[in-house]
């Protein structure tokens, strides 16, 4: 049998959280509806921050109220504190993805806080959920930016970063996800650090948020699936970045990330010609962004689609 891998769209999230267009809810759920169809299951369909923080988000409630109304997908949201949580479990979210950084000055620039404030309210927001008869309905995610770098401090020992994972695990996180927020990662250190956690977090599962910032998005998935990772979030257009991160550009590219996995042997479950449909839908309504990814420019080879017919 064909082992899956998930490809988790977070193009209606991060994707478009520095762009300048502010899109319309019935955009971002027709984009949803849309890669549904394309048979991507996984989205993170909005982020739940103040309106004055990042505009686009203001119809957070209404977007991921839509999204739940789209059959066979799990469309979680980001959170960055209790607040963003509580307002998640009030839409009916299945899934919360928190996030703090592994840098402090990052998490004080994203967030205001320390990261071990932030790990306070982590285990606040896994008691709410748990307070709200919520535990078994909705997932908690532990997100990890700048888990291989930052571009405010420098270095980030991996030490503090796999000492955050095991914090999140034992505070109730049925996922762990390391982030390379601003592009560090080289394939080497993703299949150290994931390894690391790994041995860290026992049988929680863990995911991989890549940026292509300097061209080793895609090395540092193949690395992630060498040892074991088979969750893996990724933008339509590899758009993205974090506006608290200066020099932030964006993910790793969906169709590349499917591409990659697919020729790797893995289901996705994806049909990459409906997707750069999708893209090409969704690149008319953000004029002056740039798009990248190489598959969707060039076309899928002969044999690739040979081999997935077979
Ligand atoms: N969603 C909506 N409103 C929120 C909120 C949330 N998640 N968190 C706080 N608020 C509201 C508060 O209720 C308060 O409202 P009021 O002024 O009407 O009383 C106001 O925002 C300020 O709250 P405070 O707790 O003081 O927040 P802050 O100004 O210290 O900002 C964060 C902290 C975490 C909300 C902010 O830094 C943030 O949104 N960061 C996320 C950045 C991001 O999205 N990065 C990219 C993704 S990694
Ligand atoms: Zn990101």
């Amino acid at each position: 049998m064909t082992e899956t891998a998930q490809v988790r769209e977070v193009g209606p999230r991060d994707g478009i959280q520095m762009v300048k267009t502010v899109l319309s809810a019935e955009q971002k759920l027709a984009w949803i509806a849309k890669e549904a169809a394309a048979g991507v299951k996984h989205f993170e369909a909005t982020s739940f921050v103040p309106p004055h923080i990042i505009k686009q988000f203001a119809d957070a409630g209404e977007v991921s109220r839509g999204a739940l109304a789209i059959p066979g997908i799990e469309a979680a949201v980001l959170v960055p504190n209790l607040k963003g949580a509580q307002l998640a479990f009030e839409a009916g979210v299945p899934k919360v993805n928190f996030v703090l950084s592994a840098s402090e000055a990052h998490n004080q620039s994203n967030v205001r806080r320390s990261t071990d404030e932030s790990i306070a309210d982590f285990r606040r927001i896994v008691a709410e959920r748990d307070a709200r008869g919520l535990k078994g309905k909705v997932i908690v995610n532990g997100g990890i930016a700048t888990s291989f770098g930052c571009t405010i401090q420098g270095d980030v020992p991996e030490a503090r970063v796999v000492e955050i994972a095991a914090i999140l695990a034992e505070a109730g996180a049925e996922e762990v996800s390391l982030a390379d927020t601003v592009g560090y990662a080289n394939p080497a250190q993703v299949r150290r650090l994931f390894s690391a956690v790994r041995k860290a977090t026992g049988s929680v599962p863990l995911a991989a948020h890549f940026h292509d910032t300097r061209g080793l998005g895609i090395a540092n998935v193949s690395a992630a699936v060498d040892v074991g990772v088979l969750r893996f979030d990724a933008s339509l257009a590899g758009l993205g970045g974090c506006p608290f991160a200066p020099g932030a550009t964006g993910n790793i590219d969906t169709e590349d990330c499917v591409f990659l996995l697919e020729s790797l042997g893995f289901e996705t479950g994806v049909d990459l010609e409906k997707l750069f449909a999708v893209r090409a839908e969704v690149e008319s309504w953000l004029p002056g962004e740039k798009f990248f990814g190489m598959v969707a420019r060039a076309g899928l080879p002969k044999t690739f689609a040979a081999r997935t017919a077979a």
